[in-house]
């Protein structure tokens, strides 16, 4: 159906006939001689259709409508000089048309224009519900091409690097990744269910069991969780494992995958080694384990100086084994008013928005004079605010912003801060790429709620070997503190990917399953394969796992990843295309041995 592609056409093909198909992009009327833009996935060309050349053609284009596929014969011809289109790969050349053959006009009237020369806006929800027209356009194409290009040069990589690939099972027991569980109820098997992977971390596991020793998928997750701009139910991971490799070995590896990755498909040159960070100063520091570092405004711990200043904020958060930390914003002091600061402020929310009850501050005026309301400045002496400014930082024109309260609540609200300011004060240099590697997480965190330790990223990471110690009668004591072999990758504030070293001694994986409180059968019945096969040989191995989706879009320069997927989901995790989730029959509900108890909420 044709002999090239519309966007390829150049000066070279001057005075062949071609055949070319593709939609109509859009038709001008220049009185007399009709211009049609072509475009296939490739691009778009001109196409002149003189009534003088085609009279035949002439008829059929004067009734053209956008994005009727159309067939065009034609001679490539040199643009005049005054249209030449330099913004346009085939600007310099056009298609003298001698046929147009409709292959399929559109019955029905578009919801929104799919034109390159049309950015309109289009609603998110719209643009979901006819996706398919919404590939149609510019930045879908781009998108998706530039997702083909990440996952081919990662497949390239990979194989050069002596990893298979190797599918995992969908329908499968739960992998617990911290999301809740999509389940699939077996027909044949009634009352039980499947889960869908939150991920194939058990699997890939036990390929090293099964001395693959380096494989390689791109794996489709699924968890239910809350979704955001950067969270799907259903998404990709570039995911791996490899045995015999260390730590380190593990980084350097991934540091190469990402760096050819990033040369590939933007021509960027990343600085080797990446940034390395601890848990615990990411979290001192940015009061977050995905410390955005493309910018300053790091917090400091200030909570010895202020503790005992007679302000009962500060000294009470203290007392109570909380802390007092602080963000100096250089040069808020002009651009952050206190209304904002306050209650019913912007930057009062933010804070609030993560648990905090508001925000202390102080001004530093010219001379190191400092400024604030109510009681810090009171009881502030000459040497403590010298001991404050000294550890701040905080230059004349400084706003610096007090949190206090428990240390988590404390870090997340000033993390919050500091990233809502950032992007208010326009503190984000455009083209950063800062990769971070995040190391020596802990093993395990605090729930409260069930009172008791959970792991931080999943049950399967070895702890480090000095923090646990060589004697397994003492791993019951030694393991609630210890440090995980386990790493991140954060790019600009977002958690690219993350894995560790794996446990792979059954002991060792029993005592963590006890250590997360899994009553032993409980831990037989969901793990008891896995403790099995740990038994028969399992070689030292780790991974990780790169969320494709957000990759991509860092890549693209998205800020979602609904627009580095080809059919996404909605917040509500919908498909609107679809309609799905969907009504089951009855019928298929009996045969899988399922009622549904849902009851429509009534309306208030
Ligand atoms: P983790 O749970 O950190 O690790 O997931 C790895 C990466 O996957 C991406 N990701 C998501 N992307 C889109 N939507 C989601 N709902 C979502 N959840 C996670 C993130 C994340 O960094 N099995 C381990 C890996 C390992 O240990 O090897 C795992 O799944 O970018």
């Amino acid at each position: 159906m044709r002999s090239h592609s519309c966007g390829d056409l150049r000066t070279d093909a001057i005075d062949t006939t071609v055949l070319l198909s593709g939609w109509v992009d859009r038709r001008r009327d220049h009185g007399g001689v009709i211009f049609i833009d072509l475009r296939d996935r490739s691009g778009t060309v001109q196409v002149t259709v003189d009534p003088d050349l085609g009279p035949e053609a002439f008829a059929v284009a004067e009734h053209l409508r956008n994005e009727t596929v159309l067939q065009v014969e034609g001679r490539v011809r040199a643009r005049p000089e005054e249209s030449l289109n330099e913004r346009l790969a085939t600007g310099a050349v056009e298609v003298l048309a001698q046929t147009l053959n409709v292959l399929n006009a559109p019955s029905r009237n578009l919801p929104f224009a799919v034109s390159v020369h049309d950015d309109e806006q289009v609603r998110e929800e719209l643009r979901l519900r006819h996706r398919y027209l919404d590939l149609r356009r510019e930045r879908m194409r781009r998108n998706l091409t530039l997702r083909h290009q990440t996952v081919q040069t990662a497949r390239r990589f990979l194989e050069e690097e002596g990893f298979i690939e190797v599918e995992t099972p969908v329908l499968t027991r739960s992998t617990p990744e911290g999301a809740r569980d999509y389940l699939v109820p077996s027909r044949v098997c009634g009352g039980e269910w499947f889960a869908l992977p939150q991920s194939p971390q058990l699997f890939k596991q036990l390929l090293m069991v099964g001395g693959l020793e380096r494989y390689y998928q791109v794996a489709r997750c699924f968890r239910d969780e809350d979704l955001r701009a950067d969270r799907q139910p259903e998404f990709t991971q570039l995911d791996m494992e490899m045995s015999f490799l260390d730590q380190e070995q593990i980084l350097e590896l991934n540091e190469r995958l990402i760096t050819r990755i990033w040369k590939t498909v933007k021509g960027v040159e990343l600085p080797q080694p990446f940034a390395r960070m601890t848990w615990h100063d990411a979290m001192e520091r940015y009061g977050t384990d995905r410390p955005d570092t493309r910018y300053g405004m790091e917090l400091v711990t200030v909570s010895d100086i202020v503790a005992d200043m007679g302000f009962k904020v500060f000294s009470g958060a203290v007392a109570t084994g909380g802390s007092v930390k602080c963000l100096a914003v250089p040069g808020g002091n002009d651009k952050v008013s206190n209304v904002r600061i306050k209650p019913g402020g912007d930057v009062f929310s933010e804070a609030q928005k993560a648990g905090a009850g508001g925000l202390a501050f102080i001004r530093v005026r010219e001379g190191g004079e400092i400024d604030t309301i109510g009681a810090i400045k009171d009881n502030l002496s000459e040497e403590k605010k010298a001991e404050l400014l000294q550890r701040t930082g905080a230059e004349p024109g400084t706003l610096i912003l007090f949190g206090a309260g428990d240390t988590p609540t404390v870090n997340k609200a000033l993390d919050r801060v500091r990233q809502y300011l950032a992007k208010e004060l326009e503190l984000i240099p455009a083209d950063a790429w800062n990769f971070l590697w995040v190391v020596d997480f802990p093993m395990f965190e605090f729930n409260a709620e069930e009172n008791r330790l959970e792991a931080l990223h999943h049950p399967f990471c070895a702890a480090n070997r000095d923090d646990l110690g060589d004697d397994p009668q003492r791993w019951a004591e030694t393991l609630p503190a210890a440090r995980a072999q386990a790493y991140d990758l954060v790019l600009n504030g977002l958690e690219l990917g993350g894995g560790s070293l794996r446990i792979h001694d059954a002991a060792l994986q029993q005592q963590v399953l006890r250590t997360i409180g899994l009553p032993e059968q409980e831990a037989q019945e969901q793990f008891g394969f896995l403790l099995e096969a740990l038994e028969m040989g399992a070689p030292p191995h780790g991974g990780i796992a790169f969320g494709l989706d957000r990759m991509v879009m860092l890549l693209a320069g998205e800020d979602s990843i609904r627009d580095t997927i080809a059919f996404p989901k909605t917040q509500q995790a919908r498909c609107l295309m679809t309609a799905a989730p969907g009504g089951a029959s009855e019928r298929q509900l009996e045969e899988l041995h399922v009622a549904s108890t849902w009851e429509e909420p009534e309306e208030n």
